[in-house]
């Protein structure tokens, strides 16, 4: 019986061929896998990551909360007409703190990974109410009852504990405070230093510019702070990893 004659067994015979696919499957996978649980360091890391402040991880549940991912990525492919049009392609740590991750796999709208800083507040607003008032084309839904729901910290030690029991670096003294920097992330007249020392970057003001702290300012400040914290004139990538 010649080699290749031999295959005809697994093809004929269900339960082998099962147990081989299997094991084939399995290597492939031990290969690409197995390195990984040795590297040093598989998410290199990148000066300017910080986890979210309070304010934006609200912003960020909210986000996930309306499904915003099934129309919008976070994620830009290193291609030259994703970078000309969105910015620098995404990093790995870009989405370390990330939990879910929020890549996406769909496009309805514009990748939203570098967002922060393009728009000002006030187009948020208008847009988030009303988007086809900025865009008259757009098919994206209107989200003003954001504005009316006025959103108390109660639950965001838990929230931030629950970050940290899965592997973000939120410290006692970032969740001891987490009422306290939540409150003051809209308050500009009020003492925001410590939280800025704790989220370094973190922007501190009324998104929406109604009183009190709506789930629009938590949205607008996650949207805003999205793709600013890597500075990108000064990052260069380590290619040895
Ligand atoms: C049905 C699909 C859909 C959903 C759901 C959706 N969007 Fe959009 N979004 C769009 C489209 C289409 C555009 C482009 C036209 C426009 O600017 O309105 C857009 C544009 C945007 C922009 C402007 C981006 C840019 O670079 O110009 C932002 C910001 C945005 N969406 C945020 C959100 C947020 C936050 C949510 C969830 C609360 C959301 N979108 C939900 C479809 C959607």
């Amino acid at each position: 019986m010649s080699f290749l004659s031999r295959h005809a067994m697994l093809e004929k015979n269900a339960t082998l061929m099962l147990v081989a696919s299997l094991l084939v499957v399995s290597i492939g996978g031990i290969v690409e896998i197995a390195p990984l649980f040795y590297l040093e360091n598989t998410i290199e890391d990148v000066e300017g990551m910080r986890p979210y402040s309070p304010l934006e991880l609200t912003g960020r549940e909210i986000y996930i909360r309306e499904g915003c991912y099934n129309c919008h990525s976070q994620m830009i492919r290193p291609m030259r007409d994703e970078v000309e049009r969105y910015g620098n392609y995404s990093l790995a740590a870009e989405s370390q703190y990330d939990h879910p991750f929020q890549w996406g796999s769909k496009r309805t709208g514009p990748d939203l990974a570098r967002v922060g800083g393009r728009y000002s507040d006030e187009w948020h607003v208008d847009h988030m109410s009303d988007p086809q008032s900025v865009v008259p084309e757009s098919v994206m839904p209107k989200y003003g009852y954001l504005t009316e729901t006025i959103i108390k910290p109660t639950y965001i030690r838990d929230l931030l504990g629950a970050h940290r029991a899965v592997g973000v670096p939120y410290t006692d003294e970032m969740i001891e405070n987490a009422v306290a920097d939540f409150n003051v992330q809209i308050d500009p007249y009020g003492d925001w230093e410590d939280m800025v020392a704790r989220y370094p970057k973190a922007q501190v003001r009324n998104f929406d510019m109604e009183p009190g702290i709506s789930e629009m300012d938590a949205l607008i400040a996650y949207l805003q702070m999205l793709g600013t914290l890597v500075d990108f004139s000064t990052f260069t990538p380590d290619a040895s990893r």
